[in-house]
């Protein structure tokens, strides 16, 4: 397994491009399946969970490549199951549930385990399908999902708006019999794009981004070319970069209109954030950074995707702050090994008290997750001396080249293979 090696303490200075969506990308690339065409996407980010995704969808009969930001999905006869030794590495692989319903009336998906950040079921998920008309039997780990008379659309509400069951239930309802009202829906910009996405190829869908999304079902979808859009988390991460190390950093590609609630949190703990000709400026103000307490809520509100990230800030920055993790159960994991680099925070439940104003020192840290790996680069970054965060395969699945970028605008970090 794969490790970075930082020496901390270079302030960051150049421009950055970001890239394309991973949480845009794998629900609009999955979405395929939905379409009876041949389909092909731009802007494509270079992930690991990309790469699963593309693994799927040639399991599932449809032969897919990935070039140079390009993906494109052949048409072809479409199986019907996502096999556990895929899924165990990637649980947004059960977003292949909705469209297999709605193309083959059936579907066999093996039940995504947990991850690190929690249990994360998909109940949400399948209570709406059944609502639909499909039956589920869990059977031997897997899911088996069947609607012989096809998916009848239906007044779908959310207990909570779920990010994945939105995106699901809105590629089935594409093809449902009828109109479906999705209440209580998840308003984040990748599900915009997805939407945008289904649109494009054929859907009749209304009101993405709000709480209520409509939807009338058609009899098939045709192929189109997609650009996926630019990835928020992946920008407010350099962000963070940008304050963590005093440095200044120009986003190229930068989504500053769904980034509000970060760019808000960003400038009241004192950086400087611009939209210029050539792209979004990004460094510390005069007076530092000071502590701002935070809470992590579904868009519009703070993401709990930036919350790992945005802890380092805090730890570099005066005074002390509160973070309160709303959405998953378990997303501290990064915590302990900042401690282990000088951080004071203490946790109580789903709150973290971080007391900055310390200058963080270099050690040998673990990735637990995707966003807690990217924690620890950032502090690494930021700190005195040397730090190797291992397990890096996690900050594989959602950053692209991150090495190479941070390098080239003058970051101390490097790739090290595990010792053979
Ligand atoms: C998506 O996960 C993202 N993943 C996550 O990003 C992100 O953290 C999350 O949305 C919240 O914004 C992708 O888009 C691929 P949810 P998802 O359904 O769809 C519970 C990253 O770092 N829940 O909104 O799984 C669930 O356990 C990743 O890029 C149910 O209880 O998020 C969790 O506590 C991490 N029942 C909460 O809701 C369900 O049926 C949020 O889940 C579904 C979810």
């Amino acid at each position: 397994m794969d490790s970075f090696l930082i020496e901390g303490g270079v302030p960051l200075k150049g421009s950055i491009t970001v890239s394309g969506s991973k949480n845009a990308a794998l629900p609009i690339i999955m979405a395929a399946i939905a379409v009876d065409d041949e389909v092909s996407y731009t802007n494509v980010p270079d992930l690991r969970d990309i790469k699963t995704t593309i693994k799927l969808l040639n399991i599932l009969g449809r032969e897919t490549t990935l070039d140079s930001g390009r993906a494109t999905v052949k048409n072809g006869e479409l199986g019907i199951e996502a096999p556990y030794d895929l899924v165990k590495t990637m649980r947004a692989s059960v977003l292949c549930l909705g469209p297999l319903l709605a193309r083959r009336r059936e579907a066999r998906v093996s039940l995504p385990g947990g991850c690190a950040i929690g249990a994360r079921p998909v109940d949400q998920h399948l209570s709406a399908f059944e609502k639909m008309g499909a039956r589920f039997d869990l059977d031997h780990g897997y899911i088996y999902g069947s609607c012989p008379d096809g998916l009848k659309g239906a007044h779908i509400r959310f207990d909570f708006p779920t990010v994945g069951g939105t995106e699901n239930v809105l590629m089935a309802a594409c093809l449902a019999e009828g109109e479906t009202v999705l209440e209580n829906a998840a308003r984040e910009p990748e599900i915009v794009d997805l939407a945008n996405f289904l649109n494009s190829c054929g859907a009749r869908i209304e009101g993405q981004g709000s709480t209520v999304i409509r939807v009338q079902g058609v009899e098939r979808l045709h192929g189109c070319e997609y650009a996926i859009m630019p990835d928020r988390i992946e920008a407010g991460t350099f962000l963070v970069a940008a304050g963590v190390t005093g440095g200044e950093l120009l986003l190229k590609n930068c989504p500053l209109d769904d980034m509000s609630a970060v760019v808000d949190k960003l400038r009241s703990a004192g950086m400087i954030i611009e939209e210029t000709p050539e792209g979004v400026l990004a460094s510390c103000g005069e007076g530092g950074l000071k502590c701002v307490d935070v809470n992590t809520r579904p868009h519009p509100g703070f993401p709990t995707d930036m919350q790992a990230q945005f802890m380092v800030l805090l730890c570099c920055a005066e005074g002390s702050g509160l973070v309160q993790e709303n959405i998953f159960e378990n997303r501290f994991m990064h915590v302990q090994e900042l401690v282990r680099m000088g951080a004071d925070i203490h946790v109580t439940g789903s709150t973290a008290l971080v007391r900055g104003g310390r200058r963080l020192t270099g050690a040998p840290v673990m990735a637990s997750d995707l966003r807690a790996g990217a924690a620890l680069v950032l502090a690494g970054l930021a700190a005195e001396g040397e730090t190797l965060v291992q397990r890096i395969y996690h900050v594989d699945r959602g950053y692209e080249r991150l090495a190479d970028k941070l390098s080239a605008v003058g970051a101390n970090i490097r790739r090290v293979k595990e010792e053979d």
